[in-house]
């Protein structure tokens, strides 16, 4: 069994089974290692027909048996659990061998581990891998980021498992160091601001619309025939159809209303503040996730503070076509400051990400697949250096057909009671990015009235203070 397998996997839970099978589907010989062998002899007896994958019961037996120079794939829990892998590989690799970790990794925890194994000659990819478990059988998204030799070493493979769509495979070189993982993080920050957005709609819809569940399925799926085809569109339709096989009710409207959360869109918002970029939508994206935990404080004030319960939009049909367009401002907001986000970074950290490269391996596989993604890399190639878009008068005009109309939305929902944050912060960052002149004034002149901070003047160069309060 020695030197025989082209890729190792390490980890078997259904990521790593599916990525494994993947591979070996494609005709790459793998060895799997589970560090519970009972998983690993679970996932053969049950899962493996026939496929090139041999199981490793030892670290020793699993470094043994792949070809030199190795490549290890890492599908372990981001966190601890990465490097006490790494600690316990580490004594039977050799230099020129490659690791990746193919989890949701924080960045700045990539660009630790590759330093780390780069001082004994070990290679590392930082992965972000986006698909969920059906992507990962059969064609995710794939991130990679580290250095060009490393990434070299498993192009071919990459690429041949990743998903295809028209524009090649969803598999590019990201960028050095934490690239990959970054670019990872800023993907998952804009699918939860689209999650958000999504599910302000299907509140506005049933709350101010008095929708029944299977009318809001059926408009999330007549949507996904126009501008907002998207998975993510898709399968909030899905959701909104199954039915709880006990009750025969929509399954959705027995979920406790508390979002969780792994980490990644945090970080986003985190490294956002950090690197003085706005991304006000794919912030208040994790805030309301954490806004919907307090739900025991939500009732009992609920209970406290009535709401005219008005539902006033004039025309359903009206309020439906400006809800969609709505969505579609949400969505376009979120991939600005997400772009904006990575250009910023990879100026920051020298990465050198080609965020249309970025775009077209979005356009399948991954979570925010979506129709805007082929227009959006339209953009970014018309200007690379474009930050967030909004040089761009395509990109502009796409906002300005809906701003009209999130403006109803949202006048009509704050009648009816629906926050709708997604929305309003989308509709706010277009309305202050078109200002010329924003209140930013009277802040200068508070600070400097209170704590000498000084201003700068638009009339004159320099840097000044006054004694306001004499
Ligand atoms: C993907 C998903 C995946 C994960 C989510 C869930 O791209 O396949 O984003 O990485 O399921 O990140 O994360 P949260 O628990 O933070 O929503």
């Amino acid at each position: 069994m020695d030197r025989s397998s082209e890729i190792g996997v390490v980890g078997l839970a259904v990521m790593g089974q599916n990525l494994a099978l993947n591979f070996a589907r494609n005709g790459f010989r793998v060895c799997v290692y589970n560090r519970t062998p009972e998983r690993t002899e679970a996932f053969l007896r049950d899962r493996v027909r026939g496929e090139p994958i041999v199981p490793a019961y030892t670290i020793e037996e699993f470094a043994r048996c792949l070809e030199r120079p190795r490549r290890i794939l890492l599908m372990v829990q981001a966190g601890p659990a990465v490097d006490q892998v790494i600690e316990a590989l580490l004594p039977h690799l050799e230099p020129g061998d490659l690791v990746m970790d193919g989890g949701n990794s924080h960045y700045a925890d990539t660009e630790r581990r590759m330093q780390w194994l780069a001082d004994r000659g070990i290679r590392f990819l930082g992965v972000g891998i986006s698909g969920g478990e059906k992507g990962a059988l059969l064609g995710p998204s794939i991130m990679p980021g580290g250095s060009p030799e490393a990434y070299a070493m498993v192009e071919a493979m990459l690429t041949r498992i990743a998903a295809q769509s028209e524009e090649g495979p969803c598999c590019a070189y990201m960028g050095r160091g934490g690239a990959g993982h970054y670019v990872k993080m800023v993907h998952n920050a804009i699918e939860y601001a689209f999650m958000q957005g999504i599910a302000e709609v299907y509140d506005f819809m049933k709350t101010a619309l008095g929708m029944p569940t299977e009318a809001i399925a059926e408009t999330f799926e007549r949507w996904n025939e126009g501008t907002l085809n998207a998975f993510l569109t898709e399968l909030a339709a899905r959701v909104l159809r199954y039915r709880d096989p006990e009750t025969g009710d929509p399954l959705v409207e027995r979920i406790l209303d508390k979002a969780e959360q792994k980490g990644t869109g945090r970080w986003a918002a985190q490294s956002a503040l950090e690197l003085g970029v706005p991304t006000p939508t794919l912030t208040v994206a994790v805030l309301a996730r954490t806004l919907s935990h307090f739900k025991a404080d939500r009732e009992r004030i609920g209970a406290a503070f009535p709401w005219p319960d008005r539902r006033t939009p004039s025309s359903p049909e009206a309020a439906l076509s400006d809800l969609e367009a709505a969505l579609n401002l949400v969505v376009l907001a979120a991939f600005s400051q997400g772009l904006w986000l990575l250009h910023e970074a990879s100026r920051a950290y020298r990465y050198g990400t080609d965020r249309a490269e970025v775009l077209r391996v979005w356009r399948a596989g991954c979570i925010i697949r979506a129709r805007w993604l082929g227009f959006l890399r339209e953009v970014v190639r018309e200007d690379p250096e474009d930050p967030h878009l909004l040089f761009s008068a395509r990109f502009r005009a796409e906002l300005q057909a809906r701003l009209s109309a999130a403006g109803r939305i949202l006048r009509e929902a704050f009648e009816a009671g629906v926050p709708m944050p997604a929305l309003s912060t989308a509709a706010d960052y277009v309305l202050s990015m078109r200002r010329s002149q924003l209140p930013a004034n009277l802040i200068q002149a508070q600070r400097d009235a209170f704590g000498a901070h000084t201003y700068e003047r638009l009339d004159r160069p320099g840097v000044f203070h006054t004694e306001w309060l004499d």
